[in-house]
């Protein structure tokens, strides 16, 4: 079942065509990649997704329904999307809830059930300064997951972390989303992330972006020194030239 798609999606900036005719679905409890050079326009499709910003031409729908240009209705997790400086954890997690009106004490009760799940609650306290990158990072999902949203748009959710936290944090992210029974798609640059991660992979390429591929990850193991991972990833770097 399709629960976000986007349909002919086009953007242009002063003029200057970003992303053409891009078409994409993500399925009930599907993890979907888009995976494409830096530039080619994926920060631009997933604001289009979230509603943040509007297309020339094409239409998101949200189970069915049309949400183009209405923003709040998945869970989004933009790039730059760092935690308050002057917040401590728990304040920071609380954000989204106080946001949409929800009374302190209830906000306090499941940002902090949700730092607990995120093996967080122990820095509740803390100031984002004071955390590891990782642990940043998890405050970060911990937050968009308070949204309250069942469909995550996450843009490049581990490129700041280094090679070995970002292992940890990709098993774990996994396993978060499919137990939870959530859907999400997240940008990545990283063919082995993509590979990892994804049930599905979009490739965005071109000098103006389009969809020039889709890849089903149907792998015995996610592992990425078994021969059939390195198989696809050759045939998927090809595609993305
Ligand atoms: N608000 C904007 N105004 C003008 N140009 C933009 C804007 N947002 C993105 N762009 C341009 O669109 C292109 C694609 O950017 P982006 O979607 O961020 O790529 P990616 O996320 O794939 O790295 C870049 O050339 C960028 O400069
Ligand atoms: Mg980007």
């Amino acid at each position: 079942m399709v629960i976000l798609e986007g349909k002919g999606l086009t953007k242009s900036f002063d003029g200057n065509k970003i992303i053409e005719n891009v078409s994409l679905n993500l399925k009930k409890g599907e993890i979907v990649s888009l995976l494409g050079v830096s530039g080619v326009g994926k920060t631009t499709l997933f604001n289009l997704l979230s509603g943040l910003d509007v297309p020339d031409t094409g239409e998101v729908y949200l189970n069915g329904e049309a949400v183009t240009g209405m923003p709040g209705k998945v869970g989004y997790m933009q790039q730059s999307d760092l935690l308050l400086p002057f917040k401590t954890t728990l304040e920071n997690v609380m954000i989204p809830l106080i946001l949409k009106g929800v009374d302190k004490k209830e906000a306090k009760a499941r940002a902090e059930a949700i730092l607990t799940e995120f093996s967080l609650f122990e820095s509740r306290s803390l100031y984002p300064g004071k955390l590891s990158g990782g642990m940043r990072q998890r405050a970060a999902l911990a937050r968009t997951f308070l949204t309250g949203c069942s469909v995550f748009l996450l843009d490049e959710p581990f490129s700041a972390l280094d090679a070995l936290t970002r292992g940890e944090m990709q098993r774990w992210f996994r396993n978060v989303i499919k137990e939870k029974g959530a859907s999400g798609v997240f940008i990545t640059h990283d063919v082995d992330e993509a590979i990892l991660l994804s049930d599905r992979i979009y490739i965005l390429s071109g000098e103006v972006g389009s969809i020039t591929a889709e890849v089903q990850v149907e792998l015995k193991e996610r592992d990425a020194f078994e021969s059939e991972f390195i198989e696809l990833k050759k045939a998927i770097l090809e595609k993305v030239k």
